[in-house]
């Protein structure tokens, strides 16, 4: 019976990342770990305004995020119903008073006070976000992204992880 129950279970867990992960062309991949600390280095020390991580997943990048920049508020949009569970729990254990984790599509979500912006998706989403960018960030706003960058925008700084993959990291400023 405790089989069954398990075997159900995960076959439901699977069924609704592979049903969200079509509904939204990405997957909950999450960010590996030398990618993470080699974007973290390259992000400033000091700037204002909200944090917003688009497609947060699973939690690899906002968790560290939000001890990085404990004076900052960081957003974590997550539309997948169980990679939000899991970072939503994950942000609790945390205890970081500076999270907000939300269940919700970010091309809905203003981002006008956003002082920094980080997201790992895909090619289509990039392209829908250049626009949503060039509409609602303020000038000086940060934007990092890896693997894919932003279409027709000039990064200011460009740096290959040191991963298999050789992961491009693209840092931009509005
Ligand atoms: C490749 S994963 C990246 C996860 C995390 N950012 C990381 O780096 O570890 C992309 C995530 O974006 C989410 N996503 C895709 N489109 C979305 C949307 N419109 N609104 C909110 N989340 C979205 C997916 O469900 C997926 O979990």
């Amino acid at each position: 019976m405790l089989v069954a129950w398990i075997l159900g279970a995960t076959a439901l867990a699977a069924a609704s990342l592979v049903l969200w992960s079509l509904r939204w062309g990405i997957g909950p991949v999450p960010t590996s770990t030398r990618v993470r600390k080699h974007l973290l280095t390259l992000l400033p020390d000091v700037f204002e305004g909200t944090i917003y991580e688009l497609g947060a997943g699973w939690g690899a990048l906002a968790l560290p995020l939000a001890k990085r920049y404990p004076k900052h508020t960081v957003v974590a949009y997550e539309i997948s119903p169980l990679p939000y569970l899991v970072l939503s729990a994950r942000s609790k254990c945390a205890a970081l008073p500076n999270m907000r984790v939300y269940r919700k599509n970010f091309y809905k979500a203003p981002l006008a006070d956003a002082g920094l912006v980080v997201c790992y998706l895909y090619p289509g989403a990039m392209e829908r976000l250049k626009t949503k960018f060039e509409q609602e960030l303020k000038p000086g706003t940060w934007v990092l992204t890896h693997t894919f960058g932003v279409p027709g925008w000039e990064p200011l700084a460009q740096a290959v992880a040191d991963d298999i993959y050789h992961t491009p990291v693209y840092l931009y400023r509005v």
